[in-house]
């Protein structure tokens, strides 16, 4: 009799730990097995644990002598342990969040920021295993895009770009000359080095510009100003590494210093931003980055930082990229909008709130 229950008991016991809570305790076993100790014996200690709606939240004490960034560097352990995504942040306690659902490998566009924000500049990045992920482009105010041909940087900068078209003026620098040409009346386009220089140009005037009125009106920002109508800027470059025009590069580098306060951002997209097509210090200053696919991790820590190999490991799949942005870090299936589609959202929206035949006559090449 007492055999029995013995034998019911263990299953029972292996149940209780490996189904209800499988994954937390793949990842005590990951720890166990890792020998993931400090000198004196002891581990991470689990004082919370959560379900969400794709994965579980757990929340780990570490001992002295463990630290965060040890833990950091199993994370694909971790990961292969519980068969899903795992991001890992720090509060003076360690927050693992796992998530085992799957992201859609396909996302038509549709954007309708009304419904989720009021930001100034939303720009939507896709969707997380969280959910939907936007930031405003005004916090950033930069956004640099990498990856291997063939993954979806262009794709980006479409739906960038029509998101934004009835928020902002947009100009866009394209040497390849024919993916934006149907934009050519809805934004300052420039598509030889020659007008790519004359666009700096002006965007560098505008921006002096604005820096002499709010001067003069003593407000630090362009959301603090009242005075005469100043609509944000997104100045958009695909490959940048086209731009072989130093002078072109020195006036890129300086609205990316200096544009923040008066309402000027900057996207710039290119295969892999080397410090020959991106010095270091112009690197620095955006602050948000979308990476696909790319070859190796070296490349992957150039566009996403020292710490962050994601972007080596992604799936292979069209439009998925790491978005990283403060210490934000995550996995993103980007929006696909065809040509046909972009064409078609164009049609319908014919009218800007401001005065785009105004304002686009200081920024189109001369
Ligand atoms: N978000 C996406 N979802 C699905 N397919 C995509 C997505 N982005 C791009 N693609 C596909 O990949 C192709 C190449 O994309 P593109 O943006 O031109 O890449 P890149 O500019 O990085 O070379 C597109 O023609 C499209 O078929
Ligand atoms: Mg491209």
């Amino acid at each position: 009799m007492g055999r029995k229950i013995e034998q019911l008991k263990i299953p029972l016991i292996n149940k209780t730990i490996y189904l209800d809570n499988k994954v937390p305790g793949l990842i005590l076993d990951t720890i166990d097995n890792l020998n993931l100790t400090a000198k004196d014996g002891r581990k991470p200690i689990l004082c919370g644990k959560k379900r969400t709606t794709n994965g579980w939240h757990l929340i780990f004490n570490l001992p002295p002598g463990i630290s965060f960034n040890r833990v950091k560097r199993y994370r694909e352990y971790f990961q292969d342990a519980a068969n899903g995504l795992i991001d890992l942040t720090w509060n003076g306690a360690l927050q693992m969040t796992i998530h085992t659902g799957r992201l859609p490998q396909r996302l038509p566009y549709c954007w309708e920021p009304e419904e989720y924000t009021k930001m100034s500049l939303p720009a939507p990045v896709g969707v997380s295993h969280g959910g939907p992920v936007l930031f405003n482009l005004t916090d950033s105010p930069h956004l640099l895009i990498a990856g291997v041909p063939g993954f979806g940087k262009s794709n980006f900068l479409h739906v960038l770009i029509h998101s934004l078209l009835s928020k902002a003026l947009v100009a866009i620098i394209d040497l390849k000359r024919l993916e934006f040409a149907y934009l050519g009346s809805h934004a300052a386009l420039a598509r030889t080095e020659a007008e790519a220089l004359a666009l700096m140009e002006s965007l560098n005037r505008e921006m002096e510009r604005r820096i002499g009125i709010l001067e003069a009106a003593g407000v630090v920002k362009v959301q603090d100003y009242q005075g005469e109508d100043m609509p944000y800027i997104i100045a958009i470059i695909d490959e940048l590494a086209e731009l072989k025009d130093d002078r072109t590069m020195e006036l890129v580098d300086r609205i990316t210093r200096l544009a923040r306060a008066v309402g000027i951002s900057v996207v710039a997209a290119t295969q892999r931003p080397s410090t020959k097509v991106l010095p270091g210090d112009t690197r620095a200053m955006f602050q948000a980055r979308l990476c696909f696919q790319v070859a190796d991790e070296l490349n992957s820590r150039m566009v996403l930082g020292e710490s962050c190999p994601l972007a080596a490991h992604l799936p292979g799949i069209k439009g998925r990229a790491i978005f990283k942005f403060g210490i934000e870090e995550k996995e993103v299936q980007t929006m696909f909008l065809p040509l046909k589609q972009a064409k078609a959202i164009l049609n319908k929206n014919p009218v800007r709130a401001w005065n785009y035949e105004y304002q686009a006559k200081r920024l189109l090449p001369r």
